[in-house]
C-alpha cells in the first residue's frame, strides 16, 4: 500500500520509522511518503493560511497551496475541468509536465520535509544509485533514496489508480475498526493534514469530483492539527495489512473486529509467572481446555464491555448472542429483550 501524507509538520511522522509500521516499510509492504505542504506555497514567506471569510478567530488553509500540493502528489495535470476521472501511472516519464508546463519550482530535497530517512527495501538499489528522473517531484525524499518509486500506486493489472483522500478533522465521520478495515483494502491513500481552523472547504469539494474524499475524526475532542490523527489511522490501518502482524489471528480477535468481537472490547490478558505479588492468573487459563478458555474470554469481554462501554453493550446484535451470553448479561443487570435473542 502506498501512503502519501501532506503536512506542514513532516517531523510528526518520524514514529512511522519504528516498530511494526517501520518494519512494514522496510519490507516494502508500506510505501510511506511524507510531503511538506509549504513546498507548494508561492510567496517568500511560504504562507499556507489566511483569515476566514465571514470573520471569526483563527486562520484557514489556502486552497491554492493545497491544490498544487495534491495535484503534484497524485500526478494530475490538475486544471479544473481537466483530467477528471483520469488516472496516472507513477514513476514514469509522465511526471514531467505535471504542472501543465507552468514554470514552478520543484520542491527541493533539502526542504524541511526531507528530514525523514526512508527505509530502503532489501535488495533495492543503495541510496544514490537511483536515476534522478525516477524520483517523483513533490516528494520529500532526497533524490535517489526512494527505490522503485511509484510502482505501488499501480494495481497488478497495470491499471492506473488514484488515491483515496482522507482529511482528518474533528467534524469528520468517525474513524472505527470497520473503517480501518475498509481503508486497508485500498492500494493508495492520501492524507491531507489541516492545521488552524481547517482547510478551505473548496479543496474537498474540488477533489470529490476526482477522488473518493472522506473527512474523518478520531474522536470527540479537538487536536491542534490532523497529524496525530493520521498517525493513529496509519497505525490502525497498517497493522491490518497482510504480513504486518506476526500472527494473522490477532486481527480477528481484536476488540471491535467484525464477527464475534463486534461491539465488544477484549478482556484481561496474562503471562508468566502464574502468581505475581500474590495475584493469581485465572485457573481456567492454565487448564489447557480450549473450549473453557474461549468461553471465559468471551465472558470477560462482555463484562468489560458492560462496565467500560455500556453504549457498545447496548448495541450488541441479539442475533450474535447465545444463551450463555444472555444469562451473563442478565446477571450483570444488563437486559437484552428476550424475543430478540437467538436460541
Ligand atoms: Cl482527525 N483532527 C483534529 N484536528 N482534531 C481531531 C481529529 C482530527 N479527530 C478528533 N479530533
Amino acid at each position: 500500500m502506498r501512503l502519501d501524507i501532506i503536512s506542514i509538520f513532516p517531523e510528526y511522522f518520524a514514529p512511522l520509522d519504528v516498530s511494526l509500521i517501520g518494519k512494514a516499510r522496510e519490507r516494502g509492504t508500506l510505501d510511506v511518503r511524507v510531503h511538506q505542504l509549504r513546498d507548494w506555497a508561492y510567496d517568500v514567506h511560504r504562507t499556507v493560511d489566511d483569515t476566514p471569510y465571514g470573520g471569526g478567530p483563527g486562520m484557514v488553509m489556502k486552497p491554492e497551496v493545497w491544490g498544487e500540493a495534491i495535484d503534484a502528489v497524485i500526478g494530475a495535470s490538475a486544471v479544473p475541468g481537466g483530467a477528471r476521472g483520469g488516472g496516472h501511472v507513477q514513476g514514469s516519464d509522465e511526471d514531467e509536465g505535471r504542472d501543465g508546463g507552468e514554470a514552478r519550482a520543484t520542491p527541493q530535497a533539502s526542504a524541511p520535509g526531507s528530514v525523514l530517512p526512508q527505509p530502503v527495501a532489501p535488495g533495492a538499489d543503495a541510496p544514490g544509485t537511483v536515476e534522478p528522473g525516477t524520483v517523483e517531484p513533490g516528494t520529500v525524499e532526497p533524490a535517489g533514496v526512494e527505490p522503485g518509486t511509484g510502482a505501488s500506486a499501480t494495481v497488478a493489472s497495470g491499471t492506473p489508480v488514484l488515491p483515496r483522500m482522507i482529511v482528518p478533522t474533528p467534524s469528520g465521520r468517525p474513524f472505527s475498526q470497520e473503517l480501518a478495515q475498509e481503508l486497508a483494502q485500498e492500494p493508495w491513500l492520501l492524507f491531507a493534514c489541516g492545521r488552524y481552523e481547517g482547510i478551505d472547504s473548496r479543496v474537498m469539494e474540488d477533489y470529490s469530483g476526482r477522488l473518493r474524499v472522506d473527512e474523518v475524526s478520531i474522536g470527540d475532542y479537538v487536536l491542534a492539527g490532523g497529524e496525530v490523527a493520521v498517525l493513529v489511522m496509519v497505525e490502525a490501518i497498517g497493522r491490518l495489512l497482510p504480513g504486518v502482524l506476526g500472527n494473522a489471528q490477532s486481527v480477528v480477535d481484536d476488540s471491535f473486529a467484525p464477527g464475534s468481537m463486534e461491539n465488544l472490547v477484549e478482556g484481561p490478558v496474562y503471562t508468566k509467572p502464574p502468581v505475581w505479588r500474590g495475584h493469581e492468573v485465572p485457573a481456567v487459563l492454565l487448564s489447557g481446555h480450549h473450549g473453557n478458555v474461549a468461553r471465559w474470554r468471551r465472558d470477560e469481554a462482555i463484562r468489560r464491555t458492560v462496565r467500560n462501554r455500556p453504549e457498545l453493550a447496548a448495541a450488541l446484535d441479539p442475533a450474535k448472542l447465545d444463551k450463555h451470553d444472555r444469562k451473563l448479561l442478565d446477571e450483570l443487570s444488563f437486559r437484552v429483550r428476550r424475543k430478540d435473542v437467538a436460541n
